[in-house]
């Protein structure tokens, strides 16, 4: 590994020394990734399902003409659905976490001021292993107790029909291209690979084998050569490009708690008043908890230590501006009729989630009943609509914050303005009337 003449410390260097060292410092102290796995062993579905997990105004169908008929049971379970679907996108996300971490602190290991923050970002991955273990675990055995096996069957079917659009093998020379372009970009003969990206790519003959499938693959159309091009860039060397890496998690962090704040208050009001706190309202409580310092230190990365480095390039700034804009087009492109606290468009799986929820022993609907609701609840409008608009208009002004005064960015990504425009309801509509016609030519009513 190449190492990078280390600049004298700065001003700045100081500062972001000092909030290393003082994250890492609280972090290693605490004791809630313990409590998240402790809660997780312990969990199982009926001990904790007569009680909602989070407000209701964030469960599955919140405020569709569908959720106004349910019973008070059906909207409990729409509650915990909620709850298995989020963090399912999320367990995803953070398993995109722990790949970039690692590229990215090999990268600051060149460094030796920057050991603090190497060990910081090994306790984080660290971290994020249980985060994904829990919510896997708690989600699938609520999904399980809610849809039946047969129904869970059937979304990993779409789910799973969904990446395999991205898992064509890649073409060598296309990949063995976009390699080589990162290189001459970086003005180098060839990447100065980290090891785990050598690691990566020497078990996988690629750096990727599938597309990941949390809010960078799905900002990346599950493009495994784009997922690889931007790895070669985050992992080739640049500090400032693995700075960068931490722009594209602060927008996953804000993301998410946007969402996970509101359980983390119904939290403290459910133990402030003495009642029950379910196993996942305090497994979400405590990963907010770990999550603000891995927040601080994507904040950190993002936004200050770049600045100590050497500056970016043209070109580093290029596919630095291309990324977040592809983040505001893809996982922050749109609204969901039936999640609260989604900011991208349905797509088929979310319908077949839907309609296997309305077929299952919960709602007990035949074929015909269901796709009528499904086409009701998804391509009319309600007001479950504009609750996610209001949600994802907190998160668009909180992105906007913190860009603001980026003097890199272009200014479609300083302002956000990508993802303000596609934030319409009307919108949404009209691509989930697409989205539905493709879906009910599938599902053709036998009663
Ligand atoms: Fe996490
Ligand atoms: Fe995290």
């Amino acid at each position: 590994m190449t190492s990078t003449s280390l600049k004298p410390p700065s001003r700045t260097s100081r500062k972001v020394q000092k909030l290393i060292n003082t994250t890492y410092r609280n972090n290693s102290a605490s004791d809630y990734t313990e409590k998240i796995d402790e809660l997780c062993q312990s969990f199982n579905y009926p001990s904790n399902s007569l009680h909602y997990w989070s407000d209701p105004q964030q469960s599955l169908l919140y405020a569709s003409p569908l959720y106004e008929e349910a019973s008070p049971n059906q909207k409990l379970a729409l509650n915990h659905l909620h709850w298995f679907a989020n963090y399912n996108y999320i367990s995803n996300s953070e398993t995109e976490t722990v790949i970039f971490n690692q590229v990215t602190a090999d990268v600051f290991s060149s460094q030796a001021s920057l050991q603090t923050l190497v060990d910081e970002l090994v306790l984080e991955t660290e971290q994020e292993h249980y985060h994904i273990k829990a919510f896997r675990k708690i989600g699938l055995a609520t999904a399980k107790a809610l849809i039946g096996r047969q129904g869970l069957n059937a979304l990993l079917k779409w789910n799973s029909y969904k990446l395999t659009l991205g898992k064509e093998p890649i073409p060598t020379y296309q990949y063995r291209t976009l390699r080589s372009l990162a290189a001459i970009m970086h003005r180098k003969a060839r990447l100065q690979y980290t090891s785990y990206l050598r690691n990566l790519e020497a078990e996988n003959q690629f750096l990727f084998k599938a597309p990941t499938a949390g809010m960078l693959g799905r900002s990346l159309n599950y493009s495994l050569p784009i997922e690889s091009f931007l790895g070669f860039n985050w992992g080739g060397g640049s500090l400032f490009m693995a700075c960068h890496f931490y722009t594209i998690r602060i927008i996953a962090n804000l993301y998410l708690k946007n969402m996970e704040h509101g359980i983390a208050k119904f939290y403290q009001k459910l133990k402030k008043r003495g009642e029950f706190i379910p196993t996942p309202t305090a497994v979400s409580r405590y990963h907010f908890l770990d999550e603000s310092f891995h927040t601080s230190i994507s904040q950190l990365l993002a936004k200050d230590a770049y600045r100590d480095f050497p500056q970016a390039t043209a070109y580093e700034k290029f596919v630095a501006n291309l990324a977040i804009y592809k983040m505001q087009q893809g996982t922050l492109g749109g609204i969901s009729a039936v999640f609260p606290h989604r900011y991208f468009g349905d797509d088929c799986s979310v319908l077949e989630l839907v309609y296997r929820v309305l077929q299952s022993s919960l709602f007990g609907m035949s074929d015909r009943d269901a796709l009528y609701w499904v086409e009701r609840c998804f391509c009319q409008e309600h007001q479950g609509f504009h609750e996610a608009v209001a949600n994802r208009q907190r998160l668009l002004a909180e992105l906007r914050r913190f860009f603001a005064d980026f003097d890199y960015l272009w200014s479609v990504n300083r302002n956000m303005s990508l993802m303000a425009s596609l934030g319409g309801v009307e919108r949404a509509i009209g691509n989930n009337r697409q989205i539905f016609r493709q879906f009910a030519s599938s599902h053709t009513p036998e009663n």
